[in-house]
Order: C-alpha cells, then structure tokens, then sequence
C-alpha cells in the first residue's frame, strides 16, 4: 500500500508540473484529492489494515495529501500572477504622452459688458428682470404711449410675426410688464436682446443688446436720474467720466433726454473713438411719462419715476476700441479670446 501510495504521488507531483493552466490543475486536484481520487479511495481501503498499519499509512496518506495540496496552491498563485502580469501589460498606458488639451472658451464681450453693468446696478440695490423677445405690438408700443402713427412702428423697422406680435425693438416693454405686476418701489434693469429691420454694417445689425432701466417711486426725480447714470457711467467707463444730457423725446417719457459721455479713450480731447467731438453718445433715458404709468395702473399723482435705455454693443465698442459691429457676432475665437 505503501507502494501505491509513494506512486500516486509521484504521478500527481509530475502532472501537478506539467500542467499549464488552472483547468488541467484543477483536473489532478480531482484525480488525486477529490471525492473519488485515488488518495481518498486508498484511505477508505484502509479498513483492510492491521491495526498497526493503519496509523503508519494513515499519516503517509495525510501527509502525502498535504503536500499535494501545498503544490497545487502554489502553482495555482503562479498561474494568477502570469494572468495578472499578463493584463497588466496589455493595458498599460502611456501616462507620459501628452494628453488632449481642453479648450476653454471666454465670456463673449457682449456678455462681459451686461455681466458688468448688473453687477453695478445690483451694488445700487436694483433687481434683474426679464421679458419676452417674441413681445406684443401693445406692450412694445401702446403701453408706452407709442401712437400708431410713430414711424418706430413702421414695416421698414419692425420685424412683424402677425399684426400684434412682433419681435421686440427695444427692452422698454419690460418696463410695462414690470409696472403692471409689482408696486412701486420698483427699481430694475432689463438686459436682452432686441431686434430691427436693419441692414448689416459696421455699426448696424438686425439683433443686437439692450440694457433698459426703470425706477418709480414716491418723490423720483431728474436729479436721482442723473445721479444715478452719472453713478453708472463712472463705475463702468472710468471715475473720470464725465456726463452730458441733451433734450431729446421718447415717447414714453416727458421730459426727455439722450446723455453723452466724455470719451474714456482721449479724455474728451477728441480722437478716433468719439470722431473728434470728445464725446460720445451713450444712452436714451427721461421721467416715466405720466399716461405710461396711467397705462400700467400706478397713480402718476402718487408716484414718478425715471427710466433709461442704451445699447450694450455700443459700450463694448467704445470700451474696447472695437470699430466693426461685425466682429461681435462673426464668433472667430481668434478676437473673442483678446477680451
Ligand atoms: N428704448 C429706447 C430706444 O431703443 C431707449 C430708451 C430711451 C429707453 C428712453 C428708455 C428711455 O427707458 O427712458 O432707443
């Protein structure tokens, strides 16, 4: 029995070494050490023993069973380091190549403009608010004490979806949508775009931006109006700005003005920014007329209020030294990263 058993080691060691995948060694831990292996069937002959046999073959066996398994464990390891090892160099990747660089865009200056202008207004305790491009001839127009004959209204300047609705062309219709859904205090700015049947030039385009302002209270005057863009102009064109208001009409407001400001870029001394004249014009703005608020159901006899409105492109320009409109939406990244 000895015999067999020296044998069956013998065999299962060289098979244990020839085998060359987890599968075949798998196979001898069968033959050998499984249920109905040869070590266990010659351990359940062991009944045929003398009693001093058995103790002696029965240690052999375990011992013999020990090391078997020992083996298999070992080569078993091997085989899944050589797996591993084996994955590892397939998927090693080259962390010293240069890796694709994201490109990061820059906030448009058109953008960049309105980012400031709100931040201005917000630090003066004003409230952001909005309104539809896609707007009505009556909140474009007759709430604004616009009359039917005013040539804004005309074909040639409006762009018309139907009679009654037309593409905005101007940010001042927020000032009525504003006026009928909250009570005075009011104090807002409206910043977006707004539309005209314009032809394309360097100065001119069918889309560009608006910010409009409003504010309506108890004792609103032409002084807090020109306090306050004279707050504006500094903060957003240099401290040393100055501001000039000349008579204008707009028909949603009495009296009305437009306000220059000194150029930024010569100090007024006149250079190809203001066209020579040291001054450039920069917005429309006047006291809210008295049938606008009449209009919006708030008591002209109780309140008054100012508002103002200019072009965002305008100022980005001037800012910038910008002499084509074009640039602005042409989107060449190659300008847009210099802001
Ligand atoms: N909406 C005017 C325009 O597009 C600008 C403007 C003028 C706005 C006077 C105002 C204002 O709020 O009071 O030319």
């Amino acid at each position: 029995m000895e015999q067999q058993i020296k044998k069956a080691q013998e065999n299962a060691k060289s098979e244990i070494t020839a085998s060359e995948e987890l599968s075949t060694l798998n196979d001898v831990r069968v033959k050998y050490l499984g249920k109905k292996g040869e070590l266990t069937a010659i351990l359940r002959g062991m009944g045929a023993l003398t009693p001093e046999e058995r103790p002696v073959i029965g240690e052999l066996v375990n011992k013999v069973r020990d090391e078997l398994e020992e083996l298999i464990a070992q080569k078993e390891r091997e085989f899944k380091q050589k797996q591993l090892n084996a994955r590892l160099a397939n998927e090693k990747i080259d962390i010293t190549m240069p890796s694709k660089k994201t490109v990061l865009g820059s906030i448009h200056p058109i953008n960049k403009i309105i980012d400031e202008v709100k931040e201005i207004f917000l630090g003066m305790g004003y409230q952001i608010a909005d309104g539809p491009e896609v707007e009505t001839s009556y909140y474009n127009f007759d709430q604004l004490n616009t009359p039917q004959d005013h040539p804004a209204r005309d074909l040639q300047d409006t762009f018309y979806i139907t009679e009654d609705v037309i593409l905005r062309t101007q940010t001042s219709p927020v000032q009525a949508r504003v006026m009928e859904n909250q009570k005075p205090p009011i104090k807002i700015i409206c910043p977006g775009a707004v539309y005209r049947s314009d032809a394309v030039d360097a100065t001119h385009s069918p889309v560009f931006h608006q910010i409009e302002g409003l504010v309506v209270d108890r004792d609103i005057s032409m002084a807090d109006l020109k306090g306050t863009l004279e707050m504006f102009v500094k903060n957003c064109l240099g401290k040393d700005t100055k501001i000039r208001f000349r008579p204008h009409h707009f028909p949603f407001t009495e009296p009305s003005a437009e306000a220059d400001v000194s150029c930024f870029v010569c100090g007024g001394k006149g250079c190809r920014v203001c066209k020579n004249e040291g001054w450039i014009e920069l917005l429309g703005c006047g006291m809210v007329h008295p049938n606008v608020l009449t209009n919006c159901g708030i008591d002209p006899k109780e309140y008054s209020g100012f508002a103002f409105g200019f072009g965002v492109e305008r100022i980005a320009m001037a800012k910038y030294g910008i002499e084509d409109m074009r640039l602005l939406y042409e989107n060449d990244v190659r300008f847009l990263k210099q802001f």
